[in-house]
């Protein structure tokens, strides 16, 4: 998939509406593993889509397991404990909640049943230490070999069948250094019980203890009730067996939630709370406590079954100190938080940061130093002195492919509200944003479309040029390359133009073609439905983009009360985080304060030659000389009718497409966006 390089973000004031979360990455992984190895058909509803879960699924199939999508539901046929493939090799990309579990599954199934696994993963995968698991695993008598540096993915998995596992002492992990290695155990040893109880006993202090209770609550829906005495001893009955739950609800994500309810702490104020649905205070998992410690900072929380609401209590936030063990991962979110707070913020208990997807520390360290604040760093703590109002920087934040440094970095655009600020945003870039992709592959998506900013703060790039210039084609180019939104200015007057078509009115009626088209209900499609248009419910994609609605257009185009009409629609598309509109008087008369103007051309001939192919291509005859002859007829009441002609503003940039491929124009207009915006990397 094409990555967008970076993401800016305008200086965010405001929050409110409703959020859905996706489902747990945690959550979704186990259940799914645990599906894979039981017997039976598990429903698994509300599975979270993201890349640590497809890289499970990809397992899953390729050692035989049934997976069969059914809308919101994947039915998940499991093996019965049985490997039913003997030989593997699979690629786990950074997923740690894969490549944990499904060592240790392999290696007890590989020593018992016969087998020949690998697994691998991205290079980062391959710096993340898994020597304690294989440590734990191997006295047992799995075979576990390492293809790389010792400790590390990855690794070969191998055995012959008939072998058996030495489980008669307590297996000894350590907890200390990844809770996950616990966890692959508890999911693994089931499979080796048949003969006896199988005692673990863990060494050193155990971390993230909330990730070991997720595991046991879902080991539990499977049918295997772990008996744990404190955190040290962990006992699997004889017997132990994986059995489907029939159904299983994956709950929203609470690491993922962290960032909305930071946002609703910062910039839910007055009026509406923000909402979020998916996790609440029901919830199994360990990151829900993150609500205490925003609380703790300032955040007014209420809290029900299955969602959260949150506004802005006290301003600026309160420092904290807080041992973040129990948080490890939305502690990253209170790092961010410790911005807006009136004193330096201490997060300690946090080593487990430096062995994730990337060394969080120093990567947090990093980060906020460049947006201003002063920050040390310690092997497992990180304290942050927030910025003083003039040390802000318009920072470009680096993401190390972490999912969670890109969300984290979101919370930075809201530095126009920060103690001393007042109104002084600064914009903001987000390098790499798609590594969201992990666990929240629609978080920009789904924070844009509850965060606003001051319009004057929202950035707007112009295209505007006469018919067939390839000025819509450029600008929807330029938009999803900057992943902003997309204003098509002629649909407006197209669609005004085909209402007073259906109601018949005569399309040079001023007052009554206004008069529809004040009241346009014309709607764009998005996400899945993108490019496509409904007026009055009805799908005009097509019937827009005919040469006669085009017509009807420049007629209706040249009243000014039709222009006045559409004004008010047209400034509602400047939202975050920037808009790109295309049309005749975008530069001039809409959007004056637009940060880029581009006015592009192209010579008569080429565009009826455009023009043409596009018909050819929809298999609408046309002939080239006419089609000139009605753009050139068209260019010129365009240009000189007497509201909003069609010319290029004082400050346009000019661009003859003439002999451009739409790639070289897209670029060309990026390249002058890029010198319009300053960030300090
Ligand atoms: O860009 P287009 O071909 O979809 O535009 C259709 C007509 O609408 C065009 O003839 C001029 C008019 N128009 C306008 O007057 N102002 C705009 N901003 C966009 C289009």
């Amino acid at each position: 998939m094409f990555r967008i390089p970076h993401l800016d973000l305008p200086p965010l004031s405001t929050v409110s509406g409703r959020v859905r979360l996706p489902g747990s990455k945690s959550i979704s992984n186990r259940v799914l593993l645990l599906a894979g190895l039981a017997a039976g058909t598990t429903e698994v509803h509300d599975l979270l889509a993201s890349d640590d879960t497809q890289v499970m699924l990809a397992a899953l199939a390729a050692l035989g397991c049934g997976l069969q999508p059914d809308g919101r539901v994947l039915r998940v046929t499991g093996l019965g404990g049985r490997l039913q493939v003997h030989r593997a090799s699979l690629f786990l990309g950074n997923a740690g909640t894969a490549m944990r579990p499904l060592a240790a599954t392999l290696a007890v199934l590989a020593a018992t049943q016969g087998g020949d696994f690998t697994l691998s993963g991205v290079p980062r995968m391959h710096e993340r230490p898994i020597g304690d698991l294989v440590d734990a695993l191997r006295p047992l008598g799995c075979r576990i070999d390492d293809l790389g540096r010792p400790g590390y993915p990855p690794l070969r998995l191998h055995g012959q069948a008939g072998g058996r596992l030495a489980t008669e002492a307590p297996i000894r992990v350590r907890g200390d250094v990844s809770s996950q290695f616990l966890t692959a155990l508890l999911m693994a040893l089931p499979l080796a019980s048949a003969e006896r109880a199988i005692a673990i006993e863990v060494d050193g202090e155990l971390i993230s203890k909330p990730y070991i209770e997720i595991t046991l609550a879902l080991l539990a829906r499977f049918g295997v009730e772990v008996q744990r005495t404190g955190w040290q001893r962990f006992v699997i009955p004889q017997g132990s067996a994986c059995r489907s739950p029939g159904a299983i609800h994956v709950e929203g994500d609470a690491s993922s939630a962290s960032y909305f309810i930071a946002a609703g702490a910062i910039a839910a104020q007055g009026g509406a709370p923000l909402r979020i649905e998916g996790v609440g205070h029901d919830s199994i998992q360990g990151d829900i406590r993150f609500v205490e410690a925003a609380q703790a900072m300032g955040a007014q929380v209420r809290s029900g079954p299955g969602w959260i609401e949150v506004h802005r209590g006290r301003w600026p936030l309160a420092p904290i100190a807080r041992d973040c063990t129990a948080i490890p991962d939305a502690a990253m979110t209170l790092a961010m938080m410790a911005l807006y707070a009136d004193g330096p913020s201490r997060l300690s208990g946090i080593a487990s940061w430096r062995v994730k997807e990337t060394d969080r520390i120093a990567a947090m360290a990093a980060e906020l130093r460049k947006l201003g604040a002063k920050v040390e760093e310690g092997p497992d703590f990180i304290a942050i002195v927030p910025p003083p109002a003039p040390a802000w920087r318009a920072a470009a934040l680096a993401t190390y492919d972490d999912h969670r440094m890109a969300m984290c970095a979101s919370l930075a655009a809201f530095n126009g509200l920060a103690p001393g600020r007042e109104g002084r945003g600064l914009a903001l870039r987000v390098l790499d944003p798609q590594c969201v992709g992990k666990t929240f592959p629609d978080y920009f998506e789904t924070l844009f479309a509850v965060a606003g900013a001051a319009p004057q703060d929202v950035p707007v790039i112009t295209i505007d040029g006469p018919t067939a210039s390839g000025k819509g084609t450029l600008a929807a180019a330029v938009a999803a390359a900057l992943g902003w939104q997309l204003l098509d200015s002629g649909a407006l007057y197209r669609a005004a133009g085909l209402a007073a078509q259906w109601d018949g009115v005569w399309p040079d009626d001023e007052a009554a073609v206004a008069r529809l088209a004040g009241l346009l209900e014309l709607r764009f499609g998005d996400g899945e439905q993108a490019g496509r248009t409904w007026l009055r419910g009805r799908e005009v994609t097509d019937v827009l983009r005919l040469e006669s609605t085009g017509q009807l257009a420049s007629r209706v185009s040249a009243l000014p009360a039709v222009r006045q009409a559409l004004h008010g629609l047209q400034l509602a598309f400047r939202r975050v985080p920037g808009l790109v509109a295309d049309g005749r008087d975008m530069g001039t008369v809409v959007f004056p304060d637009a940060a880029l103007k581009v006015f592009l051309t192209a010579s008569p001939q080429q565009r009826a030659e455009r023009r043409h192919k596009q018909l050819i291509s929809k298999g609408i005859s046309a002939n080239i000389d006419s089609l000139r002859a009605d753009l050139e007829a068209r260019d010129a009441r365009d240009a000189n009718r007497a509201v909003a002609p069609c010319r290029p503003a004082v400050d346009a940039l000019l661009l003859d497409n003439s002999d451009l491929s739409i790639e070289q124009s897209v670029q060309q207009v990026l390249a002058w966006w890029e010198q319009r915006r300053p960030f300090e990397a």
